[in-house]
């Protein structure tokens, strides 16, 4: 079974038409990369994921869960998702380890010592264990960032959605928020990644999801839609990252 599911996803701002119809499929382990221009819909994509936007029409599946039923409970729906945006936004008054094992014990009910001992197992595996009890605002962007990605895996959840969380850091950052991901695909995390990294996304990325307009506009795996884009607008787009 596939970990999610979008069929006929529509969302609109009024008359503006953002998504315009999106099916689109994550399997288990697999990482996809959400390209497109700016305004293309990524983000509005991602946030209809977390029940943050609604949509206007078609359904959306988490494993067997149709989470877009009215019905359904959007925080149980966003503690089984792990997101993280571009702008870290750590809690400010809490400490590193204390961003990163609240949900778990807050949401999931995980007795503290031991949210705390999983938190400092995250904190190990990013190599920050040693800034456990900082506070974020002592922190570089790029460390804060991936606090935020050790925050988001903290209650194991199925899929993790990223949002640009690299648009945001000074260029020299950059490396060491890749690095982590790329740590994580090799994991088999399962992540959806909206970037405007194409050399990363070719890299780690599985397939690769070209938005157009609010439409798929072409996918496949990541070296061919990268390398050999079949359509000319995913050309176009692709040949403003060729210096
Ligand atoms: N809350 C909102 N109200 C009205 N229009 C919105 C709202 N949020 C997004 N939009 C519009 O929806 C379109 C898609 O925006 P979205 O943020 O999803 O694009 P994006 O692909 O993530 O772009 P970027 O690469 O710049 O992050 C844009 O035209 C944007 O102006
Ligand atoms: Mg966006």
């Amino acid at each position: 079974m596939s970990v999610l599911r979008l069929e006929g996803v529509r969302v609109a701002f009024g008359e503006h038409e953002v998504l315009r119809g999106i099916d689109l499929e994550v399997q288990p382990h697999e990482v996809v990369a959400l390209i497109g221009a700016s305004g293309s819909g990524k983000s509005t994509l991602l946030r209809a994921i977390t029940l943050l936007q609604p949509i206007a029409d078609g359904r959306i599946l988490l494993g067997a869960d149709d989470i877009s039923d009215p019905r359904t409970d959007a925080d149980a729906v966003r503690s089984r998702i792990g997101v993280v945006f571009q702008q870290f936004n750590l809690f400010p008054h809490l400490s590193v380890l204390e961003n990163i094992a609240l949900a778990p014990r807050v949401v999931h009910g995980v007795p503290r010592a031991e949210a705390a001992d999983r938190a400092l197992g995250l904190l190990d595996r990013i190599g920050l264990a040693d800034r456990a009890r900082s506070y974020p605002d002592r922190l570089s962007g790029g460390q804060q960032q991936r606090v935020a990605i050790a925050r988001a895996l903290a209650s194991e959840p199925a899929l993790l959605l990223l949002d640009e969380i690299t648009s945001a850091l000074d260029p020299e950052l950059v490396g060491e928020v890749l690095e982590l991901v790329r740590g994580l695909a090799a994991d088999g995390t399962t992540i959806l990644m909206a970037t405007h990294e194409m050399a990363f996304a070719r890299d780690v990325a599985h397939r690769v999801v070209f938005l157009d307009d609010g439409v798929i506009g072409e996918q496949g795996p990541a070296a061919e839609v990268l390398s050999a884009p079949r359509t000319p607008r995913a050309r176009a787009f692709l040949a403003r990252f060729t210096g």
